[in-house]
């Protein structure tokens, strides 16, 4: 054994370099989320394409609420806590319900959620936040006692970002920590015509390029590695077997990359790196989704066109 793999070595690393030697090269997505990835998907979230957003905050803003005051949770806890507006709309229907409300956000950057909770804090006085730092395909670090019920909320199909197997391992955690009463609140995004859903992840502006591309600057400033990210093309397309998006980074021409505690890294021309799946739902594969971790499926909000839907699931007690 070489010196260089005795050293113990960060779980970044470890990741990469799992990642890039696999047949198909692959990286997290979750490694496109620094403070630059961070600003261009917001900004994806305001293009014309990317619908995902703008209608899963319509569906929060005009459908929800009537659920909301049915339930009347007296906690929110919210996976990955993603775009302080639609957390708004979230809170503004609990406490609209009555009863002084809690607000968990788990995220895995601190940053993010320093800000989040004394923003939050401000805006809606009356309101505890109990921010946790912590990796939800890993755990969720939640405090023992909340104020119940517990309404569980992962938005905007960040799930589809998870494989099958992975997606029932961590809505089995949800399910986990649920109490009898407590609810679990879905967003997914819907099959629909292959078209709308290829533009939303190949915009005329070329923000999600861009996005695409910074995964490798993370890599660059994180690691050392040599990657210069205008030898890699953005390709996404939609495999309609696996009924989902496939992003990847396209090498342009045969190259090499070194990423020191890693090694050499080498591509063929055109050799991609899948850099992020997202996957799309009906009903039937939500329901599939929620049996195999225990859950059920309690209500379906959808909307038509563009097909979104928020899904309801309690506990399955059997
Ligand atoms: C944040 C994972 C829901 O899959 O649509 C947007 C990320 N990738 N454009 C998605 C994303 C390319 C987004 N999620």
């Amino acid at each position: 054994m070489t010196a260089a793999a005795a050293r113990p070595l960060s779980p970044l690393v470890d990741e990469v370099r799992a990642g890039l030697s696999r047949p198909q090269k692959e990286l997290s997505p979750t490694l496109f989320y620094d403070r630059r990835g961070s600003e261009l998907f917001e900004t994806i979230t305001h293009l014309p394409e990317y619908y995902l957003t703008r209608t899963e905050r319509s569906l929060l803003a005009t459908r929800i609420p009537p659920v909301i005051a049915r339930l009347a949770p007296r906690t929110v806890v919210e996976l990955g806590a993603g775009s302080a507006a639609k957390t708004r709309l979230l809170l503004d229907a609990v406490r609209a319900s009555g009863e002084a409300a809690t607000y968990v956000p788990i995220d895995v950057s601190a940053d993010f959620l320093r800000e989040t909770a004394s923003r939050l804090g401000e805006e809606l006085p009356g309101l505890t936040v109990v921010p946790i730092v912590a990796d939800i395909s890993a755990g969720l670090g939640l405090p023992r006692v909340l104020p119940r019920p517990v309404l569980f909320a992962f938005l905007g199909s960040t799930i589809g970002n998870f494989d099958m197997h992975a997606a029932i391992a961590l809505l089995r955690r949800v399910r986990d920590a649920m109490c009898p009463g407590d609810h679990f609140l879905l967003g997914v995004d819907l099959q629909k015509d292959v078209r709308v859903i290829e533009a939303a992840y190949n915009d005329s502006a070329g923000v999600t390029a861009e996005f695409n591309r910074n995964v490798l600057r993370v890599l660059d400033r994180e690691l050392g590695a040599t990657f210069d990210p205008d030898d890699f093309e953005h390709r996404a397309h939609y495999n309609s077997m696996a009924h989902r998006i496939e992003m990847h980074l396209v090498a342009r021409r045969a190259l090499e990359v070194h990423i020191p505690d890693v090694g050499r890294i080498s591509f063929r021309a055109g050799e991609s790196i899948r850099t992020e799946i997202s996957c799309k739902y009906d009903r039937a594969s939500v329901e599939r989704l929620f049996s195999g971790a225990g859950l059920v499926l309690e209500a379906w909000v959808a909307n038509e066109d563009p097909a979104y839907a928020l899904a309801l699931a309690v506990r399955d007690t059997k």
